[in-house]
């Protein structure tokens, strides 16, 4: 089912391979690279220590607190002073966290190095592995730094799959979501079933990332910096992220997409630009993503000025992307009015994600 592919960015064409992470390792790996793991999948995998030979290993413990700039400056001296040259490349073997970070690393040492990639969570290999967006945080400001700026060569292995929790996979589930909805899907029963299957049979699981890949590659080569189509992928993002923020990032991305895309939804119906029934049937199908969620109480104070931060951002108005339906979402501006705070007040007081409208 999957084939190899490459995708045309700014910078140069590269690839993503189905691989194993093993076979694509020993072959890739050069004196003087060095290698970016997450901590937990390096314990997890103890055979990564053998296949790394004598390079230079520089564990992460994924966090946003590793994400921070000041963190970022720390490990790149590292990396300098372990004699890390232009030639050399740094290889990631991880999630976001890892990803983001050495994507950054590489974009700004010696004006660009090369980077390798094998994601090793859901999120990342359905969505995020392609796309060069490099984002880390400064201070409390989450992913308000960085750029574009693609791996050479991305390795996709399925085989991480059997070490995922259960969450992440969900988060993953979240995350693809959003595109088929971007997408216009047409048949949301059959949606649901695979949605639901997904979480035990890895070969519904492979179709749904085939087609997320598939959705992604084919808009970051329409519009790869985000100026226009590309935006209305941030379907469920903005309210997403927020809810991030206030739960201090114990809600994973994807989760948090979700219950965004559920939110955008209910003030999309509230407007009257979509039915309540195409909300209610949406619903049933995010609920999937966060049924092993509990969301913790949301202060909405603290909700709005998290949703005010966002870097898309300007003053009072809030820019957000609204549904007119399946396959019709746009870019709309939300006032930061007492009919729209009541609004959102309800959806996490009352719990509207929990009901049908
Ligand atoms: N650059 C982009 O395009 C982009 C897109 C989406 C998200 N992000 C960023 O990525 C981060 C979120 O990514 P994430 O959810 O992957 O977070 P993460 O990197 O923290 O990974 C989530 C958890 O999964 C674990 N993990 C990874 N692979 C595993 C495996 N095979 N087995 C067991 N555990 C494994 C990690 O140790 C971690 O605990 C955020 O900081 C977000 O801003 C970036
Ligand atoms: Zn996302």
């Amino acid at each position: 089912m999957f084939e190899n592919f490459t995708v045309k960015s700014i910078f140069r064409e590269y690839r993503v391979s189905f691989e194993s992470y093993e076979t694509a390792l020993v072959r890739e790996i050069k004196k003087g690279d060095i290698l970016i793991i997450d901590s937990n999948v390096f314990s997890l995998y103890p055979n990564l220590r053998q296949l790394i030979n004598e390079n230079k290993v520089f564990q992460v413990i994924a966090s946003e607190q590793a994400k921070s700039y000041d963190q970022i400056g720390k490990l790149i001296t590292q990396i300098i002073e372990h004699g890390f040259s232009k030639p050399n490349r740094l290889i990631a073997i991880g999630g976001g966290v890892v990803q983001d970070i050495t994507a950054f690393a590489s974009s700004i040492l010696f004006r660009g190095v090369e980077w390798l990639f094998f994601p090793t969570n859901l999120l990342t290999q359905c969505d995020s592995c392609i796309g060069s967006k490099t984002s880390v945080n400064c201070g409390e400001y989450k992913n308000q730094l960085g750029g574009f700026y693609p791996p050479s060569q991305i390795y996709i292995d399925f085989a991480f799959w059997t070490t995922i929790t259960e969450k992440e996979k969900s988060s993953g589930l979240g995350e693809m979501l959003h595109y088929f909805f971007v997408e216009g899907e047409s048949n949301l029963p059959k949606l649901h079933k695979e949605i639901v299957a997904a979480y035990t049979d890895d070969d519904v699981l492979l179709t749904l990332v085939n087609r997320s890949l598939g959705i992604k590659r084919k808009m970051i080569e329409i519009d790869e910096f985000d100026n226009g189509p590309r935006n209305i992928f941030n379907y469920g993002h903005s309210f997403g992220h927020a809810l991030e923020g206030v739960t201090n990032y114990e809600i994973p991305h994807g989760i948090a997409v979700a219950y965004g895309m559920d939110l955008a939804n209910v003030i999309s119906a509230h407007e009257g630009l979509i039915s309540i029934e195409l909300r209610n049937q949406v619903r049933i199908i995010l609920k999937e993503v966060w049924r092993n969620t509990q969301l913790p109480e949301v202060n909405i104070k603290d909700y709005f000025d998290a949703l005010s931060k966002d870097k898309k951002n300007v003053g009072n108005d809030i820019k957000v992307i609204l549904s007119k339906g399946l396959g019709d979402m746009f870019k709309a501006t939300l006032r930061r009015d007492d009919d729209i705070q009541r609004l959102v007040v309800k959806f996490f007081e009352n719990k509207l994600y929990e009901a049908d409208l």
